[in-house]
């Protein structure tokens, strides 16, 4: 959502600029920017579209500059266009400001800085933040911002220059990520730390409200009332490669390749045989875990599918009852939270506006929150009373695999974690699920080693208008990931039904020719989802089914059917999501879709 970068240093800046917001263009990739100060003059380039066609104008432009912010964007307030980019400036382009977030009461700022007589050129909320910094600017330009910082409401994380107090930048969140790269005498400011980290390991990730200070004599953090904050230096371990393409095609194939690693990355030293679970970040007493009347798991996107399956989990083993909701309609809708209740967030990227708000809105009702999250040090797994690291690696691809199946492992551990502590189910249940979890990785290895059956599936799906997804209980979770990943990258609309639901409804859509993927993993609700598909199969359609091995009475009711090794069923969605996961890459793919990079969407979502 909105990528932003900045260099200062004894370096060209343009090309670390244009470096790092590449690493960014997940978050965005509506249009780019970069201002830099050129010989303490500012100089801006920005235009709509990729991060090519900057590219493109900057090599003509040719700035020797060392200082420089830029921008890559995902577009909220006002369409994508050149005139939107960023870097925003004010009337003599004095002041330059790249920013990710919202500014909320944009509105009124802009009414007030019009009746002063400031004038606008962009639809744009961040437009009013350059015109505020230079209605407070009195020499200092830390102090303006800190100022205008003040006025605005909602999310930001910005990043600004000023050829009025030039060898400078100035760096603020609020509600939007923001690091600061240390390096041998220069610095460097970014949304993610994978743009930095081609040039330093060191970071600082600051917290909301706290402003940094960039010359080259180094960098000063300050609180907002200006007082100077002493932080820790964050040493990133992971390497630039995990960032990398690695000679995959998309970052989304090599994702999908990466699942057999990030599983047994993401259980190791939590399930060990023999032995019961330790979940480091994870500091709950046996009476508050058996004090727990209710868990909420609330998520967005893939992260919510994750938790659908979360929520049948962990009714089966731990016996506690579980609500799941989007992080957007939960904290809007007056929820019932008490100090028994338990909400588990789960977010990829820990940064997701909704899910950060839904959890604080828990908080303050006295919720114990634990996160599931994928980076370390992002802002939920720093409001979070408790962390479950996945370790899936950075995701770079729009469209979730890896990360997705990670979460399921976490939510499985801490599920049968919390049975374990409860003693909720039998000791022989619990050892047969963790054999079953440590299997895990090898199963999604085996799936991998051989795709061409679902390989050939692709060739009807790709001109298709419509395909349904079916599945019941932890089949319906899984048919849930699979139709969005088929539509977000493939453009192909589809819909994913419990298996029952269908006749009420959606069964009318059921004509002659139309796909049908059906999952019947589940064994003891197999003959129910064989009825299902048979009333599919009258209506005309052809139908794909996932099932697992050793069942091939399913290929008596379907046209096609793909096999996953055979597993208990409670872990079934960790196999039975990779074929559909490569059914949607490789449709993608044949459409010729941008598959790392789908229209309309960002990974990162840091607005409401
Ligand atoms: C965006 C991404 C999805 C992701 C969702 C939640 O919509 O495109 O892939 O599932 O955000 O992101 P999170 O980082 O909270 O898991």
């Amino acid at each position: 959502m909105c990528g932003i970068v900045g260099y200062l240093g004894p370096k060209k800046a343009t090309p670390i600029l244009i470096e790092g917001l590449g690493k960014l263009e997940y978050r965005g990739y509506d249009s780019s920017g970069i201002a830099v100060l050129e010989n303490d003059d500012i100089k801006v380039e920005k235009c709509r579209g990729r991060l090519s066609n900057l590219k493109e104008r900057v090599q003509s432009s040719d700035f020797a500059s060392s200082i420089g912010i830029g921008h890559t964007r995902w577009a909220t307030h006002g369409e994508p266009s050149d005139v939107n980019s960023h870097p925003h400036c004010n009337e003599d382009e004095s002041i330059a400001v790249v920013h990710n977030g919202i500014i909320e009461n944009y509105i009124v700022l802009r009414e007030m800085l019009m009746a002063k007589g400031y004038k606008f050129v962009s639809e744009t909320d961040t437009e009013v933040i350059p015109h505020l910094v230079d209605y407070y600017f009195e020499g200092n330009l830390e102090d303006a911002v800190m100022k205008a910082t003040k006025k605005m409401e909602g999310s930001y994380a910005l990043g600004v220059i000023s050829e009025k107090d030039p060898g400078k930048i100035v760096a603020v969140r609020k509600d939007s990520p923001l690091v600061i790269g240390v390096g041998e005498n220069e610095s460097f400011i970014a949304s993610d730390i994978p743009a930095v980290l081609g040039q330093t390991r060191d970071v600082y990730l600051l917290e909301d409200k706290e402003f940094v200070v960039m010359t080259n004599d180094g960098i000063t953090i300050y609180d907002e009332n200006k007082n100077k904050v002493d932080k820790q230096i964050f040493h990133v371990t992971w390497d630039i490669d995990a960032a990398e393409k690695g000679g995959y095609e998309h970052f989304m194939l090599k994702e999908i390749y990466e699942q057999p690693k990030a599983i047994k990355d993401t259980l190791t030293s939590r399930i060990v045989k023999g032995e019961k679970i330790k979940i480091d970040g994870i500091h709950l007493t046996k009476e508050q875990i058996e004090g727990f009347d209710k868990v909420y798991i609330i998520a967005c996107g893939t992260a919510y599918h994750s938790g659908v399956v979360g929520k049948y989990v962990i009714e089966r083993l731990a016996k506690i009852p579980v609500e799941i909701d989007y992080a957007s309609e939960f904290r809007y809708r007056n929820p019932l939270i008490t100090d028994k209740t338990l909400m588990i967030c789960i977010s990829q990227s820990g940064e997701t506006a909704d899910t950060l708000a839904a959890l604080r809105l828990a908080k303050d009702k006295g919720a114990r929150i634990i996160a599931i999250t994928n980076v370390v040090g992002s802002s939920i797994s720093r409001e979070a009373d408790d962390v479950f690291y996945t370790w899936a690696g950075p995701e770079i691809a729009v469209a979730s695999t890896k990360a997705y199946i990670t979460m399921l492992i976490a939510l499985y551990i801490i599920a049968l974690y919390m049975a374990e502590v409860k003693n909720t189910i039998r000791e022989t249940e619990i050892n047969k699920i963790k054999d079953g979890l440590l299997d895990l990785s090898e199963g999604v290895a085996e799936i991998l080693s051989d795709i061409e059956k679902i390989k050939t599936f692709v060739d009807k799906v790709y001109k298709e208008k419509d395909v349904y997804y079916l599945g019941r209980g932890l089949d319906y979770a899984v048919a849930l990931e699979g139709s969005l990943k088929l539509k977000e990258i493939s453009y192909i609309h589809s819909e994913a039904y419990p298996g029952g639901e269908l006749k009420h409804g959606t069964i009318a859509l059921i004509e002659e020719g139309i796909t049908v993927i059906a999952l019947a993993t589940q064994e003891d609700i197999f003959d129910k989802m064989v009825s299902n598909i048979r009333e599919v199969k009258t209506r005309g359609a052809n139908v794909l089914g996932i099932a697992m091995e050793g069942h091939p009475d399913i290929e008596k009711t379907v046209d096609e059917t793909v096999y996953i090794p055979r597993v208990m069923p409670i872990l079934a969605p960790v196999y039975s999501v990779v074929p559909l996961q490569i059914l949607a890459y490789y449709t993608a793919v044949r459409k010729g879709c941008d598959v790392d990079k789908p229209r309309n969407l960002a990974k990162s979502v840091t607005v409401e």
